[in-house]
């Protein structure tokens, strides 16, 4: 109930800051996303770590949410009032912040999660995490640093893919995702919770 409460209060601090958007400068607009994001982006239990995120990989996020072609009602109305200029500016600001680890997984399950990211699982056809999101799962170019996050929010990501969420259907993830059990979710978003 705690935790509910937190959201929810977060929330209508937001969405009462919602005017800082429309026409405030850079730093209101950062203060605005740290209502949900947590301060300097470190991530929160409402959203996402943007901190050292990959700058292109946010503003694709950003035009998703915009176009409705990635779920996430809380992120449509913000995406709608933020023009390239700005998405650009503060991909570029967050991305440049140093990430913390959100350190919230299970450490049991950790070791077969590490397994399966660098070597994939061959006998099911699954192929390495590492080989696109980098051997310390830094993120390359428009593909995301997973290092880090947390597990709830990677589990979540992962869930929606594997159980067919068309909305949210950019390639490769969903396919990759699909192959994946419960448990390798599980254990893959443990391990990435705990890199630095
Ligand atoms: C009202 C709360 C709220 C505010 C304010 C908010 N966000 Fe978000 N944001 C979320 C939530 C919740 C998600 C996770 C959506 C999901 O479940 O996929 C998210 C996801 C994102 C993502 C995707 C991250 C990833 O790893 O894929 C980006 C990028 C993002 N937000 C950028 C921003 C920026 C930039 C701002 C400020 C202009 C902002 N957000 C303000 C709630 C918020
Ligand atoms: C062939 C390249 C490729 C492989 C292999 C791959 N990914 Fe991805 N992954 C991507 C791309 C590209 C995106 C960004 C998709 C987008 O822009 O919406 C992504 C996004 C993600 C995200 C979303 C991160 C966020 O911040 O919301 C997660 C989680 C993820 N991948 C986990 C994994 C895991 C776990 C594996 C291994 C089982 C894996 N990926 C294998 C290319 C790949």
């Amino acid at each position: 109930m705690k935790r509910v409460g937190v959201i929810v209060s977060a929330l209508a601090l937001a969405l009462s800051a919602f005017s800082a958007l429309a026409g405030g400068g850079h730093s209101q607009k950062v203060q605005y996303c740290s209502w949900c994001h947590g301060v300097s982006g470190q991530g929160f239990a409402t959203a996402p770590r943007l901190a050292g995120q990959r700058a292109e990989y946010i503003e694709n996020q950003l035009q998703g949410f915009r176009q409705h072609t990635r779920p996430g009602p809380f992120m449509w109305n913000t995406a709608k009032n933020l023009d390239a200029l700005d998405a650009g500016d503060l991909a570029a600001y967050f991305s440049a912040i140093p990430p913390q680890a959100a350190d919230d997984g299970d450490r049991v399950t950790a070791s077969t999660g590490k397994t399966i990211y660098q070597q994939g699982i061959p006998s099911s056809n699954i192929v390495a995490c590492a080989a696109c999101h980098g051997p310390n799962a830094e993120g390359i170019r428009e593909i995301p640093r997973l290092g880090g996050l947390s597990a709830s929010y990677l589990k979540t990501r992962l869930d929606q893919w594997a159980h067919g969420n068309l909305a949210s259907a950019s390639a490769p993830m969903p396919q990759i995702a699909r192959q994946l059990s419960a448990a390798d979710i599980d254990s893959l978003a443990s391990y990435l919770s705990f890199v630095k």
